[in-house]
């Protein structure tokens, strides 16, 4: 029979005979502190009403291309929460941040120093990096997934028709050194998607839904964890305010304006152009 004073328990023994050790410990707890939290905020019929109807629209509004639940974990701080916990890899490694929502096409594979900008416009960047193991060991056949942004803030994903496919998005199987190097354009800060409920929040919480502008990535090599990382333009607005808590300050690297000559000449970069260097360093594969 249902007490208020033990509504969390009698619940919670509901679950006693759940076989599954780890969803049983889930279900409990989630339905510990969501009564508490109901008891907290004395939360009434008309409110449980619009939160079943918000998350009923939120399900409403996923698709093959779009996932409203990830931005809604994602605006709520839950994504970033959820990546520290289960990528503690050590200090030695590269920081991972969320995946978000735009990996949603397969990159193409692209040789060393090549572009992935295939459209007109932004201002020429160059990309140069390496893949190291925690203790600095070049890792070889290392392979580099990028994505990013245009210079008015798009994916190819959102404005299809004015883009050609796979825009701004690469593959990159590293040098016998774990070195990689692409040349692209600088990308822009930009909104994530308010047509949907998550809009709605952000708009009635008084919150800017920006991202500082950054890059994808996701690196892979034998026998280490995969790291799903960004790295983020120094300057950029938003870095301390990033709609989806996303930004860690090991990610935030410089786009220097370079007039190198030989490095111009090696990627083939009109003079002046920027250029970021990262190091990325993985932990082993658990
Ligand atoms: C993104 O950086 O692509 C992104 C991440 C989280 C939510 C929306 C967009
Ligand atoms: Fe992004």
């Amino acid at each position: 029979m249902f007490e208020r004073n033990r509504s969390a328990e009698i619940v919670a023994d509901s679950f006693s005979n759940t076989e599954n050790e780890r969803l049983r410990e889930i279900l409990v707890s989630l339905v510990q502190h969501l009564h508490a939290f109901a008891k907290d905020v004395e939360l009434g019929q008309g409110e449980l009403d619009a939160g079943i109807d918000f998350l009923t629209r939120t399900g409403q509004k996923c698709d093959d291309t779009r996932q409203e639940f990830v931005l809604l974990s994602d605006i709520l701080g839950l994504s970033m929460l959820v990546d520290s916990i289960d990528n503690d890899r050590g200090e030695k490694t590269t920081d991972s941040t969320v995946l978000g929502p735009f990996h949603m096409v397969q990159s193409p594979v692209r040789q060393l120093g090549e572009t992935i900008a295939l459209a007109e416009g932004g201002v020429p960047t160059l990309v140069t990096g390496q893949v190291l193991s925690a203790d600095g060991d070049e890792l070889p056949g290392a392979v580099v997934d990028v994505w990013q942004a245009d210079e008015n803030g798009f994916y190819d994903v959102q404005i299809p028709e004015q883009v050609p496919e796979r825009n701004l998005r690469g593959l990159f199987a590293c040098d016998n050194n774990g070195k990689f190097a692409f040349r692209t354009i600088l990308p822009a800060a930009y909104p994530i998607p308010q047509d949907g409920p998550v809009g709605q929040l952000l708009t009635a919480t008084a919150r800017h839904p920006y991202r500082p502008a950054h890059i994808h990535f996701i690196v892979e090599a034998d026998g280490y964890a995969s790291l799903t990382t960004h790295i983020f333009v120094a300057g950029s607005p938003y870095l301390d305010s990033d709609a989806v808590f996303g930004v860690k300050e090991s990610l935030v690297l410089e786009f220097a304006e370079c007039t190198d000559a030989a490095l111009a000449a090696e990627y083939d970069m009109p003079v002046p152009f920027r250029h970021a260097h990262v190091e990325i360093r993985l932990a082993k594969a658990k």
